[in-house]
């Protein structure tokens, strides 16, 4: 079910990592037509950027990089590699940093009428105004099993003890960052996703308060 193209709407999904926000809000938007965005994957990638080329000022470095910088770079690369991961966490306290990647996340509202974003703090910082912020929630064991799964498909020596420590580590660092850290936003929709089974259920959820914020906005 499309939505209408005269429709404008911008909706925040926030939550700790692998909480199932990027599989939650991805097939959400995927039903709506709503445009996409995975923000953790632009701190991804600045990371792999900063590892391959080791430069001397990150925050030059990277403005250059995200001036040229469209989405299809993304593409064909694996980014969720546990270096990649513990980078991302470190280089996301800096606000000159946050500032680059902020400039991309504020033109790719601008530039969609319906849009989603899932992150840390899109509903805080990015989309102040977001017409639906959701708060995904799930607790660390299961998220690290989740976590864990997908890793262990590249690299099957990985260890579940060591990745659920670097996702504790990498979830504290966010949430207790000073800058734009992780947290729920004001009147958020939490969205618990500890039953890894029940997708259908958590895409429910959503679509049911995305259809009652369109009837308030535009009355069908
Ligand atoms: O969501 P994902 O796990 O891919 O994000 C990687 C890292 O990027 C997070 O641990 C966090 O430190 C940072 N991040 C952030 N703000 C966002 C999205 C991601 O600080 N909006």
């Amino acid at each position: 079910m499309k939505l209408k193209s005269k429709f404008n709407i911008q909706i925040a999904a926030d939550g700790s990592s692998a909480s199932g926000k990027t599989t939650g809000a991805k097939l959400f938007s995927k039903k709506y037509g709503i445009k996409f965005l995975s923000s953790g994957l632009l701190y991804r990638y600045s990371s792999y950027l900063i590892i391959k080329n080791k430069p001397s000022s990150e925050r030059i470095f990277l403005e250059k990089k995200f001036k040229k910088f469209n989405l299809s770079h993304l593409k064909n690369k694996n980014l969720h590699t546990p270096e990649i991961s513990e980078l991302s966490s470190k280089i996301a306290k800096k606000k000159e940093i946050r500032g680059i990647l902020k400039r991309f996340q504020k033109n790719f509202v601008r530039r969609n009428r319906k849009v989603c974003i899932e992150g840390r703090d899109i509903g805080t910082v990015i989309m102040p105004n977001a017409d639906i912020k959701f708060f995904f929630t799930c607790n660390l064991n299961t998220a690290a099993k989740r976590r864990f799964k997908d890793l262990k498909k590249k690299n099957p020596k990985i260890k579940f003890a060591e990745v659920k420590k670097a996702m504790r580590i990498r979830d504290n660092l966010d949430r207790s960052r000073r800058i734009s850290p992780l947290i729920k936003p004001k009147n958020a929709v939490i969205v618990p996703t500890d039953k890894l089974k029940n997708i259908k259920g958590m895409i429910n959820k959503m679509s049911n308060v995305l259809e009652s914020v369109i009837k308030k906005k535009y009355g069908s």
